[in-house]
This record gives structure tokens, sequence and C-alpha cells, in this order.
């Protein structure tokens, strides 16, 4: 038993799709969450810059003595793999716990993956779902305007220019005849409704969020970490810029009032 706090981190607010499924998952669990709003989007970045970002957002939450590292990032999850090995508590990163679920899902072998530049040009995905069974054939695209979609408030379902964004992307994938799609990125799952709308409801969504934070929840018990107290956690959110977009967007996703819940911090200092 470990009443220290996970730490989450993000670009922005895409790993807030990781925490409220943990809010749900692990009611009791305290959460400290980082999200780099004043250095998003990542997905479009070198390699070394990612790194030295996630190292970075990762030392942030250490100082903070928290129990474990969670990546809610599928860049950071697929450019900078080699994260885990500098870090001495437990980590995840999002691609390994949202491949697994994929694989079971797809009924007919054909999976889309949709996520960053950086995370599609990596082929993280593809390379882990081939390695487990090298009959199922995934067809990759990137939606580099889905995070600055997201990061300013377009996320309903029936807004044109979510509509025109959504079909943009994903009318490759919709004519491969994909069965399962991967968001992964998890900016996405905030977009879900509308490219759920656009794929069809046959089609089956793996929320890169919802995998990992059930995922984290399974580390934190294999490894006796997990708070088994029965009072509710509490959630601390931090940011790198101003929190009023934060706030607004974050209100709205996890409907809860926000207001005043977010600190802003220097993240070069860590
Ligand atoms: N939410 C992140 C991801 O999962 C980062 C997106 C970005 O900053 O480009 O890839």
């Amino acid at each position: 038993m470990n009443k220290n706090a996970i730490g989450v981190f993000d670009s922005g607010l895409g790993g807030l799709s990781a925490v409220k499924q943990m809010l749900c998952a692990m009611p009791n669990e305290n959460i400290i969450y980082f999200g780099d709003t004043g250095r998003v989007p990542y997905g479009n970045r070198s390699k070394d810059t990612i790194r030295r970002y996630a190292m970075q957002d990762a030392n942030f939450l250490l100082k903070n003595n928290v129990k474990m590292v969670v990546a809610a990032c599928g860049t950071v999850s697929s450019v900078a793999p080699d994260l885990e090995s500098t870090l001495k508590v437990p980590y995840t990163g999002v691609v390994l716990p949202t491949c697994f679920t994929a694989l079971k899902e797809s009924k007919n072998g054909k999976i889309g993956v949709i996520g960053t530049t950086a995370t599609i040009n990596s082929h993280s995905y593809k390379t882990r779902i081939q390695l487990k069974n090298p009959s199922f054939e995934v067809f990759e695209q990137d939606c580099p305007m889905f995070v600055p979609l997201v990061e300013n408030g377009f996320i309903d379902r029936d807004d044109m220019v979510v509509k025109l964004i959504v079909e943009k992307y994903m009318s490759n994938l919709k004519n491969a005849g994909v069965d399962t799609v991967i968001l992964g990125c998890t900016h996405y799952p905030i977009l879900k409704d509308a490219i759920q709308d656009f794929m069809g409801k046959d089609v089956t969504l793996i929320d890169s969020g919802k995998e990992t934070a059930l995922y984290t929840k399974k580390v934190l018990e294999e490894n006796g970490l997990n708070n088994t107290d029965k009072t509710p956690g509490t959630a601390q959110f931090f940011v790198s810029d101003t929190p009023d977009n934060f706030e607004k967007i974050a209100s709205l996703f996890l409907s809860k009032d926000m207001q005043n819940c977010v600190s802003r911090i220097n993240i070069e200092e860590y």
C-alpha cells in the first residue's frame, strides 16, 4: 500500500483522457497531472526535443514524490520508449496497453492507427501489433490538426469544422475496411464522438487514455503500490502556461468545475 500520487503527464489536455478513466477506476488514488501547455504540440517536433521535454515532465512529477509515472502521451511513448530505463519508479506509456486491447478486439485483422506525425513516423503501434500477430494489417494515418482542434476547444461532434477535419483524416481508414481504430494520441478520445459518427457504429475505437488507466491500475496492484485507503483521492493539475484555457476545456471534458484548480509552473527548471 502506498498513498503517494500517480504522476501523469502529456503535452497538454490529452492526458486528461487517461485521468478521466483513472478517477473512475481508482477513485481513492491521488493524482498529480502535468500538461505542458506552453510547449504543445509535441507531435511535430524532433525526437531530441520530445525526449528532452519528456524527461523534464517526468522530473517534475518525481520531485513531487509520485509512486509511478504515466506518459499519457502517444508521442512520448512512441519516440522516447527509453524513458522507462531512466526512472526509479514504475512507468508506463500508452502504446503497449492500447495494442493489447486492439489485438483482442479486431475480428477482421484490419486495424487503423491514428496519431501525431511523430507517432506515425515511428510505426510504434504497427510494429508492436505485427510482432504479436504478423497476419494483422495495420493502416496508419497522422492527424496533425486534431491536437490544435482539441487545445482550442473544438470538441463538439456537430461542429462543421470538426466534421470536415475528421472526414479528411479518417476517409482512407474507412475505405480500407478497418474494424478497429486505435486513437493513438491521448487528445483523440476527446474527439471520439465525432470520429465514431464518421466511422460508423460497427467500428471499435480503442481509447489510449482508457487502456493506459486500466493498465496503470494493474501495475500498481502487481507491485503492491495501490492505495487501499477508502477516502476519495485528490487530483492536482499543473501546466506550463496560463491555466485559463486548460481550466475551461478540462471542466467540459471532466464534467467538473476546474476553476482555480490549475497551477502554473516553470518546466524549464526541471
Ligand atoms: N497527446 C499527445 C499524444 O498522445 C501529444 C500530442 C501533441 O502534443 O502533439 O501524442
